[in-house]
């Protein structure tokens, strides 16, 4: 299972089944769900981040398939502001989601630092890979600003529809030559 991760403002928080009303109070805004794979139901259903979370979450961390964690302030550390996870698989390693009030102060850079370096150097994976529509410029950014080089474009099913998306990559050579750069 996953461990709880630190960094400089956040701590994270392996994801529990207790996360499950919290989440379901702060997730289902259309300025978080609609850059998010078409996989996510909605309108949400009430019982959605419960049977997220029961359903598919934990068994496939329970599995070593997937590490999810719940963003909290230090702070804060009693309130969930967002969450960030890690999937084993092909295309898509890597998905996160910050409510609106918290956004860019670089609270979701800090936590994709932690959890890449989580994938590299704890689970040893060769490689990260993470899709983002290009109408999704917060989370290209975040792209940019952690060393990823964009590899294609292809169109994907989001939330919000089809939309031409872009796919963005880095290798754990790449991760390790940059990360002193990123203080992690
Ligand atoms: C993507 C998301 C997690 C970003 O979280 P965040 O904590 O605000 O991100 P950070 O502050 O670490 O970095 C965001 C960067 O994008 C920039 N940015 C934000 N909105 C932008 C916009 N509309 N246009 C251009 N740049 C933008 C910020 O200025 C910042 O860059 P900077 O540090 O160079 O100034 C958040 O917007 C979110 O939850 N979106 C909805 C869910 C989602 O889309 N998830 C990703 C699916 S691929």
């Amino acid at each position: 299972m996953a461990p709880t991760l630190e960094t400089p403002r956040l701590v994270l928080r392996p994801l529990t089944l207790e996360d499950a009303e919290p989440i379901q109070q702060i997730f289902p805004q259309w300025e978080i769900v609609k850059y998010l794979n078409a996989v996510v139901p909605w309108p949400y259903p009430r019982d959605g981040a419960l049977a997220y979370i029961r359903d598919r979450a934990l068994p496939a961390m329970a599995r070593g398939e997937e590490w999810h964690w719940t963003l909290r302030r230090k702070e804060e550390p009693g309130r969930i502001i967002g969450a960030i996870g890690l999937i084993r698989g092909e295309r898509e390693h890597r998905g996160f989601w910050l409510v609106p009030e918290w956004r860019c102060e670089g609270l979701m850079t800090e936590a994709v630092f932690a959890v890449n370096d989580y994938w590299f150097e704890v689970l040893g994976f060769p490689v990260l890979r993470a899709p983002k529509a290009v109408a999704n410029a917060a989370s290209r950014r975040i792209s940019e600003k952690t060393g990823m080089r964009l590899i294609g474009t292809e169109e994907r099913n989001l939330v919000s529809g089809r939309q031409l998306s872009e796919v963005w990559e880095i290798t754990a050579e790449e991760w390790r030559a940059r990360k002193a750069e990123f203080g992690v």
